[in-house]
């Protein structure tokens, strides 16, 4: 085969392998190193003055604050404080799980603004064996609380929104008794508790369900009635979803048997956009992983590699804020990237991890937005990736910042897990 014929060959058997995960790929995606455009990412440590940041003191006092309101105001959007009330009410717990090993709490998060409601259902698994607060991991899932397990005690609801999946036990976008455990392969939640960890999870449509209904349904609706004009800094779902992950982390502080000074958040995907963006703005967030994040998440969007932002703002238009839409196709004149997403969350551990056959997700833009994001580790005397190229499949590298690219498809391994335990006990230990 000549070497186009090779390389059109493999963008064929790219684009089939990801509409068998679910969705097309566009045709007109670059999947070609080749065809990347020359970019220059906005350099992280010089202020919008032109001052040369040299040291931890000026970053935290004057160039983090700079980049979050980048963030806020270019591409998430800007995010309400606490809401006027918030109760917690423990519904179900058990001290049986795994045969003793665990214990299971469903604890139902109510938040209340202007008279309007709104309810997260929290699942908590914690390990039995730790004596005191538990270090835990908190993310969001895609599927409901009822899927991450086949556990018959966990709440299964009947009227929440879900996306549809029929093999799956969801039809006319509810869950059905047939959709129970039916994510259990993301969350190997046994073994996260014999590695002496916690396990916390909100089913992310709690939050916001994911459709674009102009912001009237979910938490948006606690603070907007949906009627008037909102500012092009109005936050997304993206944001809202992050939103709620610092309510779950409200509610740790108030639980005794929860370490909240060890507290890992982490996402896959979009939820994986979102882990970033709470852990960059909830400093309580200890550790901050990525899974397989993506354009909006971890990946450099002025490569234009793989999904892109114009693509995302327009199937997805309700999860960056209106003012991101002006740069899908003008990323040159985006003021920031990604790298400076992930340096927010220094000098906390962060770990980014991508697929080799997750292509749409750019792995090498996540590789290079966590490498250009050492700068402001060093600023603190910490050491990031510890390397400069990419290493080879299923290895993992680096310090504080955590890398590695699994053999595989856009998904959640238990190979990733192994990753994110190790990085966490390494990361926690006392
Ligand atoms: C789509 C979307 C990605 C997203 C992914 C997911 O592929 O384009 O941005 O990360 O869905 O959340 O599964």
């Amino acid at each position: 085969m000549t070497n186009i014929a090779k390389s059109t060959f493999a963008v064929l058997l790219l684009v089939m392998a990801m509409s068998s995960a679910g969705f097309a790929a566009p045709a007109n995606a670059n999947y070609d190193e080749s065809k990347v455009p020359s970019y220059t990412l906005p350099d992280l440590l010089l202020t919008l003055d032109g001052e040369k940041v040299t040291d931890a003191k000026t970053w935290e006092e004057k160039r983090r604050p700079e980049v979050l309101e980048l963030f806020r105001k270019h591409m998430y959007g800007r995010s309400p404080g606490r809401p006027q009330q918030t109760s917690y009410q423990l519904k179900e717990i058990s001290k049986q799980v795994f045969g003793g090993k665990a214990t299971r709490k469903q604890i139902t998060i109510h938040l209340a603004n202007d008279q309007k409601h709104v309810d997260l259902d929290l699942l908590i698994y914690l390990p039995n064996k730790v004596k005191g607060p538990a270090p835990i991991f908190l993310g969001l899932n895609f599927m409901g609380n009822h899927s991450i397990e086949s556990d018959p005690a966990i709440f299964l609801s009947k009227t929440k929104w879900f996306r549809n999946k029929k093999d799956a036990g969801y039809v006319n976008n509810r869950a059905t008794e047939k959709s129970r455990g039916s994510s259990t392969a993301r969350w190997p939640v046994e073994m996260i508790i014999d590695r002496g960890f916690g396990l916390a999870t909100i089913y992310y449509g709690d939050i916001d369900p994911d459709y674009h209904d102009e912001f009237k349904n979910g938490v948006h609706g606690l603070f907007e009635s949906g009627n008037q004009k909102r500012p092009g800094d109005a936050w997304g779902t993206i944001s809202a979803w992050a939103w709620g992950l610092s309510r779950a982390m409200d509610y740790f502080e108030t639980d005794e048997d929860i370490d909240q000074r060890r507290v890992a958040v982490f996402g896959h995907s979009r939820l994986g956009k979102t882990a970033l963006w709470a852990g960059a703005q909830d400093e309580r967030f200890a550790i901050v992983i990525s899974n397989d994040s993506g354009c909006g998440g971890a990946a450099l969007s002025k490569r234009c590699f793989g999904e892109t932002l114009a693509r995302m703002n327009r199937v997805f238009p309700h999860w960056n804020c209106e003012n991101c839409k002006q740069y899908g196709g003008n990323e040159a004149a985006l003021p920031l990237d990604q790298h400076m997403l992930i340096a927010l969350v220094a000098p906390r551990p962060i770990y980014v991890a991508s697929a080799s056959g997750d292509l749409w997700a750019d792995p090498k833009g996540e590789f290079l937005a966590a490498k250009h994001a050492q700068a402001v580790y060093a600023l603190y005397g910490k050491k990031g990736l510890d390397v400069d190229d990419m290493p080879q499949l299923d290895k993992s590298v680096g310090h504080y910042i955590g890398y590695h690219i699994r053999t595989g498809k856009h998904n959640i391994t238990a190979f990733d897990w192994r990753q994110y335990l190790k990085f966490a006990e390494k990361h926690f230990a006392k």
